[in-house]
């Protein structure tokens, strides 16, 4: 792998930042798709639709769907080299752009309610100095998911985000990814260690990875739109995050490579989850389907519980607890500073010298702030604005990316990936043919499916 210092003006002309190295851009869009999609969504999604069955289906999506439409995102952002709405427009076809406005859109609404779930993980941080969460997990994170308390941590969590953004692309988050990746996999592989020794761990595996055909065959309708959301989200799709990234790259990088290795890489933090909580939530006797978004919360504090000793009048599992929350807390900063990130970046570009980039943020910042209280006061209203965001906003968008790169870029969109991509570039053609049939058939489906869950889920906000 070799580094591409491409800094310097743009396509456009426009003295415009581009990643340091490829690297770089590499560790920026795992560090915007590994995150609380990863380690808090994906248990709970797998618990609340049939355990190893969900697994399968999540993998198949992310082969069928999640990877050819991350590299057609990559394809419109590297080609355009400008943000998510002026894309379509420096592409040559200007009545596209509500397809980049429904994504920095769709950015700025996951952000209110991601920054919650991240104001949780900060608490939790702080709570491994007292060990407060040890004694009743699942009580413990009944009184502290909603509140006054929360919507503080939620304040906090936001305005680190902020902070980060504001200092721009490449001091603020190639640095923060690069400490984070190597960081999340390591601590994930010991607790996953750890989970397997505890009695009644056996029964947890058997759970994750012993999938019962026929509970994916009767339930096909439910699983499925769960399965495709959770792998399009996971990948950080469909909200102009991607195209905003690749943007800002340069045009001998392999994005082919690029893209599968960040696909590999963020199913298996994934799925690594899967091989903490699981364990752990079965060796507590806690029925992994009753756990919910508190799964993760519920489940890491048992193990924890367990880690017998202390140091100087601190139990180990504190320690543990404080490196554990740390991580998943640099884990959901780098997705969240991309949600941020794009929606910033739209801005700035749009507003010429006029907007600085601090200011910017901060003024986004506050903005996606005030609708999150809602979500920390009450986590009826998180599940709400994540129903909106992956049941519906979420394979729209990829619908229309999909459609737009396969159908009105076509051929362009094929040359653009086999640019750089080697002897690789003959799957080019192959990648648009899917992208047209195949992936462009699923999505459909995906998008009807969705909706239909969601609509019989309840349309209405919980007011
Ligand atoms: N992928 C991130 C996660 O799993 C969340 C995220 C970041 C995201 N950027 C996104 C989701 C853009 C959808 C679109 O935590």
């Amino acid at each position: 792998m070799s580094d591409s210092a491409t800094s310097g003006p743009g396509r456009d002309g426009a003295a415009r930042e581009t990643w340091a190295t490829r690297v770089g851009f590499v560790l920026a869009s795992v560090g915007s798709a590994v995150g609380l999609g990863n380690v808090w969504r994906f248990p709970f999604q797998t618990a609340e639709n049939g355990g190893a069955a969900f697994l399968v289906v999540y993998v198949a999506a992310v082969l069928v769907i999640g990877l050819p439409a991350l590299l057609a995102e990559y394809v419109v952002g590297r080609r355009a080299n400008v943000d998510a709405i002026r894309a379509f427009s420096a592409l040559g076809h200007r009545r596209f752009w509500f397809v980049g406005a429904l994504g920095v859109a769709g950015a700025f609404w996951v952000l209110t309610y991601y920054s919650v779930i991240g104001g949780w993980v900060i608490r939790y941080a702080v709570d491994s100095l007292t060990g407060a969460y040890l004694a009743q997990p699942a009580t413990y994170f009944e009184t502290v998911s909603a509140g006054l308390p929360a919507v503080g941590f939620h304040a906090a969590f936001m305005l680190v985000t902020v902070v980060v953004v504001a200092v721009g692309i490449e001091d603020g988050i190639e640095l923060a990814t690069k400490l984070m990746v190597p960081a999340v996999v390591v601590l994930m592989v010991g607790l996953a260690a750890v989970a397997a020794t505890l009695p009644g761990a056996g029964a947890g595996f058997e759970y994750f990875l012993t999938p019962d055909l026929t509970v994916v065959a009767t339930n096909l309708g439910d699983i499925l739109p769960a399965a495709v959301g959770q792998a399009l989200f996971s990948l950080s799709l469909g909200f102009s995050v991607m195209i905003t990234y690749a943007s800002y790259l340069g045009q001998d990088d392999s994005l082919l490579v690029d893209g599968a290795a960040v696909a590999t890489f963020n199913s298996l933090v994934g799925v690594l989850a899967g091989f903490v909580v699981f364990p752990l939530l079965f060796a507590q006797g806690v029925s992994p389907d009753t756990a919910g978004p508190g799964a993760v919360f519920i489940s890491v504090p048992t193990a924890l519980a367990s880690v017998p000793g202390s140091l100087a009048g601190v139990r180990v599992g504190q320690v543990l607890g404080l490196v554990f929350f740390g991580i998943v807390l640099l884990a959901a900063l780098s997705s969240s500073i991309s949600l941020l990130e794009a929606v910033t970046s739209f801005v700035v570009d749009r507003a010429g010298t006029s907007a600085t980039r601090p200011v910017v943020a901060a003024g986004l910042g506050t903005a996606a702030f005030l609708p999150g209280v809602l979500s920390a006061l009450d986590t009826a209203w998180l599940s709400w604005f994540d129903a909106v965001a992956v049941n519906l906003l979420l394979p729209v968008a990829v619908l229309l990316v999909v459609g737009f790169v396969g159908w009105v870029l076509g051929r362009d969109a094929a040359a653009e990936l086999a640019e750089g991509s080697g002897s690789l570039e003959r799957l080019a053609p192959v990648w648009l043919w899917t992208l047209r049939t195949v992936v462009l058939v699923a999505v459909v489906g995906t998008v009807l499916l969705s909706v239909q869950s969601f609509l019989s889920g309840g349309v209405a906000p919980p007011l």
